[in-house]
């Protein structure tokens, strides 16, 4: 017998004290306990018990059906491959001998105190192979949210069998789930949000019946185009905003994630988040961790909108990029110009930002590329980051200047992991490219995607970001006249999917693709947060298609979609609102359906991160007016509508209106918006009830963002009520007319 097997069945036979192992937080609790077997049990998920000494009641088995085929089981937290569970296991591995068969069992753990809440750090390990696993569960109790992941890694030895995929002592991981989650109720009600370009966060919800429900991505680089990685269960009863219990978490994760919602036999309802198995069996070697991504859950007793205030409040302080910090209004030339721009033009823009009111001015696609591989449509010039010197002769050092002249700041649009294979850079490193090399490739958006794994395009990556955040410098430094960096802002975009998927750099480890591509933006990202910490950054990915919680660790705020047609927004800025916070998503004014008031398309976007992006030469003088009364107003409600607590109030989902309310932290400020899309004639109204406002103060109500002229028909503007009458009989905030809306201002007394 080997010493560490000996050390280990010594260890087995010691009687243990029941251990249990308490993750709470102020509303639920999470039990886990070491049964006799040695092994670590979820015995416990749902609303917190009141008295700690009843934890002893909770059994490993408890939740087990009576069928003595299955009594024994129990819940286990990191179920494994191979092991006599009989569903899908939270982690598989095919060891250097070939064997499928792990089994963890417990070796201690600790708790610490980190910023926010309260740290779990599990140890398992086998007793037959020497692989640990260690689980991390940080628990906030303010927001009721935690996060889990887990590390993997193992010291087995090289198998010098011929032929043996071992040969260099990797284990294979052939399953990676973050956690594994159960539950028994009644009933479980999935509701997952799907998406495609122009199409984001679209809402669908069904009830669960005995079987798996899987939905994942297969598209590499970004986490969504179908599907997004976050979803809600509601629990004994269908999803509902105001009551009843969901649960409601995200893999953080920009690849290819998986998460598999499966019902057993017995009735209890298995949710394992984790990393997309497909071509993905990651070769692990010895004396490397492996860490999965986190996933990050609530547990709300009071429906959705509880729900959503715990993560939007937690992403703000726990994982958003400066999620506590201000936003910047912009003016964008993406849809006003495409790719037909010079100095002049962007320069009278940048004057027209400045006239509207906003604080920067974001120019996008098409100022690089040379000679034959000039950026001036999308099939050429990608991956050359070099000013278009017939377009912009003075290049980035004059934006900045001619910025500064406005009196705004210059931000940029960059797509550093992509390549047009008719660039200079493809034609100087086809090898960096990911790409087959034995068939033809295929583009998307005549992209290939630039292979992160090599820690070379890492270098490169990183070498163009940093280069181009400090080529703003002029003789007089790196500062402007206020003392800020001269490129302000950046804008990363991310549009193809990895096609093609076959890395040069990686040789035969050729399953490690995705998750260390996935790894290498990660690594870019990093050094850019690390090196420029004071400028924003907006994530894109042809639209909202990298709206994931790890990917807020490195951005400022994301775009939510390419689709700003402000009805469509409605339903995609409320599906997104159900994980993300007001402040983290960018809504645009454009001319995306004209038929929309621009006070509509306005009010939509001002729900969010304002920005703009038409020219302003097609606004009417009223228009135009009202647009520079709503950029004022935005930027003077920043705290409420960015800081404040979000309560969504009627979904568009429901018929044919919409609103939301803000309230600041200190519950003395709100903001209403209300929305009529398209009413049905004498369709009867109802009032809007609002939420999350003090009942025993006063509070005056007064509409703003009007039109030039036109006065409030809004009944009771002006008024004082007290946040009980408004909380209990509303305001008549809707109307019968399609496409209007309203912003109601309500002011504590
Ligand atoms: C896709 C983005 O979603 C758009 O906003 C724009 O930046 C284009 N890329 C530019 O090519």
């Amino acid at each position: 017998m080997k010493l560490q097997t000996l050390l280990f069945s010594m260890l087995v036979a010691l009687p243990v004290a029941a251990q249990t192992i308490p993750i709470r937080t102020d509303h639920t609790d999470l039990i886990l306990k070491v049964a006799p077997n040695h092994r670590l049990y979820q015995v416990y998920l749902g609303e917190r018990l009141l008295d700690v000494g009843e934890y002893d009641h909770l059994d490993w088995d408890v939740y087990a059906a009576s069928d003595a085929s299955v009594s024994q089981r129990g819940w286990e937290v990191c179920n494994t491959g191979g092991s006599e569970e009989f569903y899908e296991p939270a982690l598989g591995i095919t060891h250097t001998d070939g064997s499928q068969t792990t089994y963890l069992y417990y070796r201690g753990h600790e708790t610490k105190a980190v910023d926010g809440g309260t740290e779990t750090v599990i140890r398992l390990a086998d007793d037959q192979y020497p692989v640990q696993v260690t689980l991390h569960y940080v628990a906030y109790p303010r927001e009721d949210v935690i996060k889990v992941w887990s590390e993997i890694l193992h010291h087995e030895k090289a198998v010098k069998r011929a032929g043996s995929i071992a040969a260099d002592g990797c284990i294979a991981l052939q399953a990676i789930h973050s956690t594994i989650l159960y539950f028994r109720r009644p009933s479980y009600y999935l509701t997952e949000f799907s998406s495609d370009w122009a199409r984001e966060a679209q809402m669908s919800s069904q009830q669960l019946q005995f079987g798996k429900k899987v939905v994942d991505t297969k598209l590499g680089s970004r986490a969504a185009m179908h599907a997004h990685p976050f979803f809600e269960i509601g629990l004994g009863q269908e999803v509902r905003e105001t009551q009843g219990e969901v649960l409601m978490g995200t893999i953080a994760w920009s690849g290819n994630w998986r998460y598999t919602a499966e019902v057993d036999n017995a009735g209890a309802l298995r949710i394992l988040p984790g990393l997309n198995p497909n071509a993905s069996a990651y070769r692990l070697r010895p004396g490397e961790t492996f860490r999965t991504p986190e996933f990050i859950f609530t547990l709300s007793r009071n429906g959705t909108g509880q729900g959503s205030r715990n993560l939007q409040s937690w992403a703000r302080r726990y994982q958003l990029r400066d999620g506590m910090g201000p936003r910047m209004s912009l003016l964008n030339n993406w849809e006003n110009t495409y790719f037909n721009f010079d100095q002049e033009k962007l320069t009278r823009l940048m004057k027209e930002a400045k006239t509207l009111g906003v604080d920067m001015f974001l120019l996008d696609d098409g100022w690089f590329g040379n000679g034959g591989h000039a950026r001036n449509g999308d099939s050429a010039g990608l991956g050359d980051w070099d000013v278009n010197r017939s377009k912009l002769p003075g290049g980035i050092p004059a934006l900045c200047d001619a910025a500064d002249g406005a009196g705004v700041k210059f931000g940029i649009w960059i797509e550093p992991e992509m390549v047009n294979p008719r660039s200079d850079l493809f034609e100087a490193h086809p090898d960096w490219a990911i790409r087959l090399p034995n068939r033809e490739y295929y583009t998307y958006r005549n992209q290939l995607v630039l292979d992160m794994s090599n820690p070379a395009v890492q270098e490169y990556v990183y070498g163009v970001v940093a280069r181009i955040l400090t080529d703003g410098h002029d003789s007089s430094g790196q500062r402007d006249i206020n003392g800020d960096a001269r490129v302000a802002y950046f804008k990363w975009d991310c549009n193809s999917p990895i096609t093609n998927a076959y890395s040069p750099y990686l040789g035969d480890r050729q399953s490690n693709l995705y998750i260390d591509h996935i790894r290498g933006v990660y690594n870019v990202m990093r050094r850019v947060r690390e090196n420029f910490p004071d400028t924003p950054m907006m994530l894109c990915s042809g639209g909202g298609a990298r709206c994931d919680y790890e990917a807020l660790k490195y951005f400022t705020e994301f775009w939510c979609s390419d689709d700003t047609d402000p009805v469509e927004r409605l339903y995609i800025q409320w599906g997104f609102s159900q994980f993300f916070p007001a402040k983290a998503m960018c809504a645009h004014v454009t001319d995306w359906n004209r038929q929309a008031p621009v006070k509509f398309r306005t009010d939509v976007a001002s729900m969010c991160k304002l920005g703009f992006d038409l020219g302003l030469r097609h606004l009417s003088a009223d228009d135009l007016a009202y647009c520079q009364q709503a950029v004022a107003n935005w930027k003077r409600l920043q705290p409420v509508i960015l800081d404040g607590e979000q309560y969504r109030l009627v979904s568009p989902y429901d018929g044919n209106h919409m609103a939301v309310n803000y309230v600041s932290q200190d519950r003395r400020h709100a903001v209403l918006f209300a929305y009529d899309i398209h009413p049905r004639y004498k369709e009867p109204l109802q009032n809007v009830r609002l939420q999350g406002l003090d009942a025993d103060r006063n509070y005056q109500v007064e509409e703003i963002n009007l039109m030039p002229g036109q006065a409030s028909s809004l009944k009771g503007n002006g008024q004082v009520y007290s946040g009980d009458y408004l909380m209990k009989i509303g305001l008549e905030a809707f109307t019968q007319n399609g496409l209007q809306s309203r912003v109601i201002e309500i002011k504590g007394l």
